[in-house]
């Protein structure tokens, strides 16, 4: 019996900014940020959007009644949590009407979570076979106006349904990880935007990278050469780049190529639309099905998981062959492309709206989201949500 990934999907804003537009605004080369950071444009996130709005719109795309009978864990992965008690797990649940008879929590760890739910998952329908688990990885990336960070911000969700035999992917032998007190990147109680050494988290990333893979190819014999394609954790494009080429000189020239074109395929969701945190990985690993011409059923990929602070995690998992859901693909494609481009003085503006950490009731304008689940407001301390 193998266990996997068996449905995937994915939710951001309807709302994006254009990189050189930002780039033109802060006076800097537009192709540092298109060719030095590998973004070409971010989500923008309106108030109206949280991590549970964006995870149920995201899940609804592909949980059906069969799904509602066999979920029985929920594990969302964020640290752009709603409360500092209560779970973004639990708001989901009601939302998409899951059994109630579920264990359903939030995991922390910078942008790991995702990784951690997915493994625990796994140890679960391993042993029971029958249940399946939902697994979201959903963030908003905020930095800052005029910070260096600010051209990797972005946002939306990601939902994986982890089942026994699964149609997408397979997880295959042990994972390699790897973790340190490191302060890289981290976001104290009382702001909304992280505090970064951006510098210093790039080295760290290649020095978590590297030590997984030695030891994961020390553990199983594997070699570059046995890896069809590698998925990161992208909070840009470039980051990836720099991970990959810190591993390249393993493969002969051909086989870097490909690495390096499958790499490509990877990244176009994620330079779109920026970093997701914890759902970056599983961004990046659906871009590549989807966008990939030549995958075929039993190759083998790489996974590097990295959260600041910080934690690492090298895995493997093989396509199956449901790996890439065509109808699933035009949707995202047509998403994309039916973003509306904001101004960066709205960018400003919506970003500067965000719901502030501090006690009052909130009326929020979501006649114009278009979404299908939204936040309306805050009220009594209590977060108000709405359905088309
Ligand atoms: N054309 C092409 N490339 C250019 C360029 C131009 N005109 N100008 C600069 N670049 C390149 C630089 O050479 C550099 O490339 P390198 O990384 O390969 O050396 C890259 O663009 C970035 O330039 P840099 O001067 O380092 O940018 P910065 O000081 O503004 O910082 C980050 C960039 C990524 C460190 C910053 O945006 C950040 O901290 N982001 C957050 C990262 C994060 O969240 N990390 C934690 C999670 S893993």
């Amino acid at each position: 019996m193998s266990v996997g990934i068996d449905k995937m999907s994915f939710f951001s804003s309807d709302m994006y900014l254009d990189m050189v537009d930002l780039a033109n605004a802060r006076n800097e080369d537009p192709n540092k940020y298109l060719i030095g950071i590998g973004q070409k444009k971010q989500a923008v996130i309106p108030n109206t959007q949280d991590v549970v709005t964006m995870a149920a719109n995201a899940c609804e795309k592909i949980i059906d009644d069969d799904n509602r009978k066999k979920i029985d864990l929920i594990i969302f992965g964020t640290e752009t949590g709603v409360d500092n008690s209560k779970s973004a797990a639990i708001y989901l649940q009601n939302m998409l009407g899951l059994s109630r008879r579920a264990r359903a929590f939030e995991v922390k760890q910078a942008c790991y979570g995702a990784t951690a739910g997915l493994q625990m998952a796994k140890e679960y329908v391993t042993n029971h076979p029958d249940k399946q688990a939902l697994v979201i990885g959903a963030d908003i990336a905020r930095y800052g106006i005029k910070t260096p960070g600010e051209v990797t911000q972005g946002g939306g969700a990601m939902a994986m349904v982890v089942s026994s035999n699964p149609s997408m992917l397979e997880f295959e032998g042990p994972s390699t990880f790897y973790s340190d007190d490191i302060m890289d990147f981290w976001r104290p109680l009382y702001r909304t935007e992280a505090v970064v050494d951006g510098h210093y988290s790039n080295d760290v990333y290649v020095k978590f990278f590297k030590n997984t893979w030695d030891e994961y190819k020390k553990i199983t014999g594997l070699s570059i050469d046995d890896f069809k394609a590698m998925t990161f954790h992208l909070p840009y494009t470039k980051m990836g780049i720099k991970g990959l080429r810190a591993i390249l000189n393993e493969a002969d020239e051909d086989k870097q190529e490909h690495l390096k074109q499958e790499f490509e395929y990877g990244r176009k969701y994620n330079e779109n639309v920026g970093n997701l945190y914890t759902g970056s990985l599983y961004l990046n690993v659906l871009s590549l099905l989807n966008n990939s011409t030549d995958l075929q059923t039993g190759d083998r990929i790489g996974l590097f998981s990295y959260g600041s602070g910080a934690q690492g995690e090298f895995f493997s998992m093989k396509l199956k062959d449901g790996f890439k859901n065509d109808q699933l693909a035009d949707q995202i494609d047509t998403d994309l492309k039916n973003r509306k481009r904001v101004s960066v003085e709205e960018y400003e503006r919506i970003f500067n709206n965000w719901i502030p950490i501090k006690d009052g009731d909130i009326n929020l304008d979501y006649e114009n989201d278009s979404a299908d689940f939204f936040l309306k407001g805050v009220k009594n301390h209590q977060r108000i949500y709405g359905r088309k």
